[in-house]
């Protein structure tokens, strides 16, 4: 089996997180693939249709794989139908992932905006394990309603295990007490030792740079500041050039790219 043979997966759930959006817990049919690490992507592949990537949203039992998947388009909108028993195609495990464990003692701050909180919730679910390991853990979530909030069931045993969660929507509903505004709003909540902080962040990538450029402005280093970034992506294994940014390819040297390295690169027009 090479990585661009896909592996068979079946689908044995289907959990409908938002109105677009399910999450599938995969098992492995044939021999499993490499461990996925926090962070790293597989090639979903949806027979007849298409491959496109997505990441590891959480571990499914031993040698199983959970992927968050919103329907846009032709393949993620199969992927998104796919039922209990469907096989699926998986190569991997891609990209490296986040840069974990962070320094131990350190202020550990999860930045997830909408869709963006798939890949990050293996980094929640590490802090939740070792939480003992870090000074303080938080979590803030933005989203644009209340019912586009990804795993709100969870928020509660997050809490409970020593994290703060922060959640914000761009629009309220009738029912919503919660805040509302932009993700970044809920800097202000953030224990005040930015040299000692590190951050993970995902989101849409206009989100990610205003919350990159919010938390060096508080004076958290950019090498400190791990985004995650999205590019068109069709080998995963650095041959094709289709994921280019600059002088990286994203499948092979990302997705997950500190801030020190990608700032520059997102500024830079037609990159
Ligand atoms: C490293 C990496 C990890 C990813 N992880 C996930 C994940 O965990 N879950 C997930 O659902 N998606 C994830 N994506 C995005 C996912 O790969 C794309 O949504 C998918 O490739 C779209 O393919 P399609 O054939 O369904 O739609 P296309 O036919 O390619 O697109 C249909 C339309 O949707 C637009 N579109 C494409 N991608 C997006 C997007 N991300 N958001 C909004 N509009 C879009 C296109 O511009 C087009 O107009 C990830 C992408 C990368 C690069
Ligand atoms: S997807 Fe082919 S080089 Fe990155």
């Amino acid at each position: 089996m090479t990585t661009m043979t896909p592996a068979r997966y079946r689908v044995v759930e289907r959990t409908l997180e938002t109105a677009d959006t399910v999450t599938l817990a995969l098992e492995p049919v044939d021999e499993p693939l490499p461990v996925f690490r926090p962070g790293q992507f597989a090639m979903l592949y949806t027979f007849g249709v298409g491959e496109v990537p997505i990441s590891v949203s959480g571990r499914h039992g031993v040698g199983g794989l959970l992927h968050t998947v919103r329907a846009v388009g032709a393949t993620s909108g199969a992927l998104s139908r796919a039922e209990p028993g469907c096989l699926l195609g998986v190569r991997g495990p891609f990209g490296a992932g986040w840069d974990l464990p962070a320094p131990a003692g350190a202020d550990l701050v999860v930045v997830a905006g909408g869709l963006g909180l798939a890949p990050l919730r293996p980094v929640v679910h590490h802090a939740v394990e070792d939480r003992d390991r870090y000074r303080t853990a938080s979590v803030l979530i933005g989203a644009r309603t209340p019912e586009d909030l990804l795993y709100p069931d969870e928020y509660e045993s997050w809490r409970s295990a020593g994290i703060d969660v922060f959640v914000i929507v761009d629009r309220a509903t009738v029912d919503w007490t919660g805040q509302v505004g932009v993700v970044t709003a809920l800097f202000d909540r953030l224990h005040n030792r930015p040299a000692d902080t590190v951050a993970y962040v995902c989101g849409p990538e206009i989100m990610m740079r205003f919350a990159a450029r919010g938390l060096t402005d508080r004076g958290v280093p950019p090498r400190r500041v791990w985004l995650s970034l999205e590019r068109n992506m069709h080998c995963g294994l650095g041959h094709c050039g289709h994921c280019q940014l600059g002088p990286l390819l994203l499948c092979r040297d990302g997705p997950v790219v500190g801030y020190d390295v990608a700032g520059p690169l997102l500024l830079t027009k037609e990159l």
